[in-house]
């Protein structure tokens, strides 16, 4: 059932980052309390999300995004905001316990000496040349690298809704196309520019 606290679009946002963030924070990152989180692409579907979840697991969230989100990802509860545009967060001699890519640009060559020991890199937008280098990147460094599909699975949705019932998640949505502009809403969600979740309603509010 839709919590009284979301809107029927915020509720099919949830399935999409939500779902996808919850996987690689929780299950295959194990993030813990007190860790330090960065989120590449932090304002988009998946990273706004990542934000708001990693800073829900206690994690001291550092998020990468354009100037122009810097404010929206503050707050959605980033401790940190790092301008992409500006700064490059591997050079800056700053080291996390996972780097969380949202975007498909964060190698394991680029991002290796800004982790901890016993870092993990966690690739939800990396392509198969990534996912492939992987588990050998992994077994040589002490490392975890992973990526791969995350799962659609109904527990996840339900542990979501309580998040949002309880403040510690909130779907961010970008925009919302009647279903007869299905084509603008796939160039918004090509732009690779949105805020959170493209929204498509069959009928005009
Ligand atoms: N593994 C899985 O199961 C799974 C599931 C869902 C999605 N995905 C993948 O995850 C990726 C993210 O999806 P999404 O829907 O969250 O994307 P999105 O909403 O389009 O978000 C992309 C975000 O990345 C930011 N960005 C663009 N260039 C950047 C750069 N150079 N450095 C840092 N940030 C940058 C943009 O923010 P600015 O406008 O501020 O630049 C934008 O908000 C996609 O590749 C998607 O295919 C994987």
């Amino acid at each position: 059932m839709i919590p009284a606290v979301v809107t029927f679009e915020e509720a099919a946002a949830i399935s999409f980052g939500g779902t996808t963030a919850l996987h690689f924070l929780r299950d295959v990152g194990k993030v813990q309390t007190g860790e330090r989180v960065l989120i590449n692409g932090a304002s988009g579907a998946v990273g706004s999300a990542a934000v708001q979840l990693a800073r829900h697991f206690g994690a001291h969230v550092t998020g990468v995004c354009s100037s122009a989100n810097a404010g929206t990802v503050r707050a959605l509860g980033a401790d940190a905001v790092i301008d992409y545009k500006a700064a490059d967060f591997a050079t800056r001699g700053a080291r996390w316990d996972i780097i969380f890519d949202t975007v498909g640009n964060v190698s394991f060559e680029r991002s290796r000496n800004a982790l901890n020991k016993n870092g993990r890199l966690l690739l939800a937008g990396g392509g198969l040349g990534h996912l492939l280098k992987a588990p050998f990147q992994s077994m040589t460094s002490g490392l975890k690298v992973a990526g791969g599909p995350a799962p659609e699975r109904a527990e996840d949705i339900v542990e979501l809704k309580r998040l949002c019932e309880t403040g510690a998640y909130k779907p961010v949505i970008d925009s919302r196309f009647v279903f007869d502009r299905i084509s603008q809403a796939h160039a918004r969600v090509e732009s690779g520019r949105k805020v959170g979740s493209v929204i498509v309603t069959l009928r005009a509010p």
